[in-house]
């Protein structure tokens, strides 16, 4: 028995010794201490001994027991230190190693035509103006004159936020138009500007994204007429494109704008032969505009007898499909860095 005792207690304290990790160290524990471990079976069987050597052999069992799990702790703290050593010195940073090359992009075509746009208009004396995208049913339709059927304002075109606490129902923006009506309530005319952004159409497939990039332009003040629309942005489009395009205005209709035209330009890829791009008749479709409609002018209480104003709209991704020879749409936002190289500029 006591023999048994000493030899179990000699040979654990060599396991204890020998374990080279906490799991091996707990499997020498649960062979020993555990519920079914050796030095427990011990101490069962020592009902069976005569009192007196029982009282003896039970203090030499608690005793080994004690010096066991003494060392166990103690092996198991050595242990913990030495993994912890080894983590540290296995995830040490080398800062001598020199920098790795980061992956070169390049100014996003969407940028780069803005960048552009904004300069052109620039250098006409516009300023550039920004509004909100989350905007209010007034601003992006019934202060441009949209009527409350009118089809862009349907959930299939536009994103509705939850209706708040007074039951206002906010929108992302579909256009930058509602920038005219903040700037006209903040500023009498003249007024020169544009503004570019951000808007949102509940719409993807090939030729549409949900989000896209409007540049708004407009000026308003006295005697402003048609001819002045017509110089600035044939102006516009031969600096843009930087070569003397043919360039047409077409009727057509927007409900902030009266008379509305749309604006088409002498096919680049085919210099009006017809092509794949122009779908065969010589002119791509790039802008929309018009003189601001007199419904909207008196939503912003500017006197309408005494001014006059046009505005136009374009879609960046468009223009820049078109000047950098962009194929695909969906291009612009899958964020793949081999797009910035191939279209990117360098600042
Ligand atoms: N807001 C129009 C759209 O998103 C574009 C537009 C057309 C803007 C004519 C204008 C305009 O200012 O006069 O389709």
């Amino acid at each position: 028995m006591l023999e048994q005792l000493l030899e179990l207690q000699e040979r654990t304290l060599v396991a204890v010794a020998e374990a080279r990790s906490g799991e091996q160290l707990e499997r020498v524990r649960v062979a020993c201490l555990g519920r079914k471990g050796e030095l427990t079976q011990i101490l069962r069987g020592l009902g069976a001994l005569a009192p007196e050597e029982r009282k003896r052999a039970g203090e030499l069992s608690n005793q080994a027991r004690e010096r066991l799990q003494s060392a166990m702790e103690e092996r198991l703290l050595v242990l913990n230190r030495a993994a912890l050593a080894e983590q540290i010195a296995r995830e040490q940073l080398d800062v001598t190693l020199p920098g790795r090359a980061r992956p070169r992009g390049g100014v996003h075509p969407v940028a780069r035509a803005l960048d552009e746009i904004g300069a052109i208009f620039q250098g006409m004396g516009f300023t550039t103006a920004s509004g909100p995208e989350v905007e209010s049913d007034w601003y992006n339709f019934e202060a441009l004159n949209l009527p409350p059927n009118h089809p862009a304002r349907e959930m299939q075109d536009t994103f509705y936020l939850p209706a708040t606490a007074t039951g206002e129902r906010l929108l992302l923006r579909t256009h930058t138009s509602p920038v005219q009506i903040h700037v006209m309530e903040q500023q009498p005319p003249p007024l020169r500007v544009i503004a570019p952004g951000r808007v949102f159409r509940c719409d993807s497939d090939l030729t549409h994204t949900p989000m896209f990039h409007q540049v708004e332009g407009f000026m308003v003040d006295e005697r402003v007429h048609f001819g002045h629309l017509k110089g600035v942005l044939a102006a516009f489009l031969r600096h843009f494109f930087a070569r003397e395009l043919p360039v047409r205005f077409r009727p057509s209709f927007f409900p902030f704008t009266e008379p509305s035209a749309e604006v088409d330009m002498g096919c680049l890829f085919c210099q009006g032969e017809g092509c794949r791009v122009c779908k065969g008749s010589g002119w791509l479709e790039v802008l929309g505009c018009g003189m601001i409609h007199p419904a909207v002018l008196a939503h912003v209480g500017i006197d309408r007898e005494r001014y006059a104003g046009f505005a136009f709209g374009m879609g960046v991704e468009r223009l820049a499909m078109l000047k950098y020879g962009i194929g695909d749409l969906r291009n612009f936002f899958d964020n793949d860095v081999r797009f910035l190289r191939r279209y990117g500029a360098s600042r």
